[in-house]
């Protein structure tokens, strides 16, 4: 989900503790490193070398032909949905999801692609029976469905392998092409302690984010086919080009692939120990999946609360359906101090 909130400034100095998202992880010491060192080259000629190695990396790892390296989910994202289809054509869409609802409608507003978005159930999948009665008939009338795209996780809720052999063998038997938003795969694939190629075993195009929980500064990177690959590099032109010395960025995310993965476990964990420790407070929490949790607030609280906190360095967006994302810039002594700040206000029972 994107940033909302605050702007970091001298009044949230990096040591306040904050839960708003993975996205404001920073670099970690060896992966600066890691980009100081990085050979370069100009990648929109194809000669960064660590463009290169990091995009040959993440297709084995994940059993792709081809893969492409963004300047963010959103571009990547966006390059796979007009690389799937075309003007007037249509995607299936969860209502939750990214690519629809936090993407400024890019899929309609650059790409003339129509979404259709359908209720996600509960568990963030999309009913394969919705999915069935949502694709249009060859008609006229309507836009051509072309295109089912799924999101994992999705509100840090895990799609499970059985669901997604299901829901993709059904679409490609309609005919249907298949994208995955992976920007948080990683903590799917870590939760499930699966290959990361089983993971997205069924997509023909999946996007990868580096700069989530993995801690890299930016960039996220496109799978699919040779030919789906130089398609979406040509989109990646128009919709704002190839980045040049980019292996700067590359290597963070070979450094993130290397050091950081298994360590979402961890965030995962302390997710858990905050929804135990909030629930220990009388509040209505969610048992968290992977690093995102959800928690009730009252509304009447929700403003109060948000200041009380942003003064003790904690920095979370406080709703009725309050948002806590563990990252690794959070670690368990941080997630200490904003649950003593929870703990410390006044007015729960009031
Ligand atoms: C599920 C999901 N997909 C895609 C994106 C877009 O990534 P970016 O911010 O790099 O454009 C985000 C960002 O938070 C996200 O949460």
């Amino acid at each position: 989900m994107l940033f909302r909130g605050p702007v970091l400034s001298s009044d949230n100095p990096p040591e306040s503790v904050d839960l708003r998202s993975d996205t404001v992880t920073r670099p970690s010491a060896g992966m600066r490193a890691a980009m100081a060192a990085a050979e370069v080259g100009d990648d929109v000629y194809g000669d960064d070398p660590t463009v290169n190695r990091l995009q040959a990396q993440i297709a084995e790892r994940f059993g792709f032909e081809s893969a492409l390296f963004f300047a963010s989910g959103t571009q990547s994202n966006l390059a796979a949905l007009m690389s799937h289809c075309g003007r007037g054509d249509e995607y299936l869409v969860g209502q939750e999801a990214h690519t629809y609802k936090y993407e400024g409608g890019g899929a309609a507003v650059l790409g003339s692609i129509q979404p259709q978005p359908l209720e996600n159930e509960p568990d963030g999948s999309l009913s394969i029976q919705r999915i069935g009665n949502a694709i249009k008939p060859n008609d006229i009338h309507f836009a051509r469905t072309r295109l089912l795209a799924l999101e994992n996780t999705i509100g840090g809720r895990v799609l499970q392998p059985p669901y997604l052999r299901q829901v993709t063998e059904f679409a490609h038997e309609r005919r249907l092409s298949t994208h995955l938003d992976g920007a948080r795969i990683f903590n799917a694939i870590v939760k499930l302690g699966i290959a990361e190629s089983a993971a997205v075993a069924g997509f023909d195009s999946v996007s990868v984010c580096l700069s989530k929980g993995l801690g890299a500064p930016a960039g996220s990177v496109l799978l699919g086919s040779r030919e789906f690959i130089e398609q979406a590099r040509r989109w990646r032109k128009a919709l704002g080009g190839g980045m040049r010395q980019a292996g700067v960025l590359a290597a963070a995310g070979l450094y993130a692939l290397q050091h950081h993965v298994q360590q979402l476990a961890q965030d995962h964990a302390n997710a858990e120990y905050l929804a135990q420790e909030l629930r220990a407070l009388g509040l209505e929490a969610e048992t968290p999946q992977t690093n995102i949790l959800y928690v009730d607030i009252p509304a009447r609280l929700a403003g109060d609360l948000k200041s009380h906190l942003q003064q003790r360095g904690i920095l979370a967006t406080i709703t009725p359906r309050t948002r806590l994302v563990t990252h690794r810039d959070a670690p368990r002594e941080k997630i200490e101090t904003a649950l003593q700040a929870f703990r410390d206000y006044p007015h729960w029972n009031s």
